[in-house]
């Protein structure tokens, strides 16, 4: 097929990352997980001991990040998403971002890009936009069982806490908030087995690629 970008947007555990994952693998597409650059953003100013309201310390973690460095088991922790959901609130930092995800999505076949502002600011030209959504309490028990197979010791009244802070200030801030794009497609995945989803967001695709 000829270059096609796909973008997927949503909430934390909405199945944004599945569908996203299983679309790249059908149509033979890199996939970006945007998530992880602002989780590598979080947990690296963490490390380095500064704090995650101060702009300019996100803004330079963000800047000296090095695309072979996201494979960190570190990076998939409860503490390290909302580590990423408070550096991402920095327009300075999402700045700092750009121009990685820009090349991404811009590469001569096309691409598959998931987070929470592909189809707002990083791709709004891309011909498929899917917004996928699922309620707090069905997308805390799918974190919750994500986590536990990671050995995390956490309940799921404390995950549905966490996802609804986080949705409250990915949905809140000022800088890029997690939105639909006006053309994307809404996709709520609660009721749905993950072929189910994946079969509905690849329908939309075909139908974004007929029209
Ligand atoms: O998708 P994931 O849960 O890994 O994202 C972690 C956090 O990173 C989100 O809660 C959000 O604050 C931030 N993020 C963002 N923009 C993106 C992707 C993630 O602000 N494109």
């Amino acid at each position: 097929m000829s270059a096609f970008v796909i973008t997927v947007d949503g909430p934390a555990a909405s199945g944004k990352g599945t569908i996203a994952t299983a679309l790249g693998r059908l149509y033979g597409l890199p996939v970006l997980d945007s998530g992880l650059l602002y989780r590598a953003v979080g947990v690296g100013v963490q490390r380095r001991g500064a704090d995650l309201d101060d702009a300019q310390a996100a803004a330079a973690v963000a800047a000296s990040l090095k695309a072979e460095a996201l494979d960190d088991p570190d990076f998939r922790t409860r503490a390290a998403g909302e580590a990423a959901s408070r550096a991402a609130v920095h327009p300075q930092v999402r700045q700092a971002l750009l121009a990685f995800q820009r090349a991404f999505a811009e590469q001569p076949g096309g691409a598959v890009l998931d987070g929470r502002d592909m189809g707002t600011v990083i791709c709004p030209q891309a011909p498929a936009k899917l917004f996928v959504t699922a309620t707090p309490e069905v997308r805390a028990q799918r974190r919750w069982r994500q986590l536990s197979a990671q050995g995390e010791a956490v309940s799921q009244d404390e995950v549905l806490a966490d996802i609804l802070r986080r949705d409250e200030r990915d949905s809140g801030r000022a800088a890029a908030p997690l939105r639909p794009a006006d053309d994307a497609v809404l996709l709520d995945t609660s009721e749905m087995t993950i072929e189910q989803a994946t079969d509905a967001a690849r329908r939309i695709v075909e139908a974004a690629r007929a029209g």
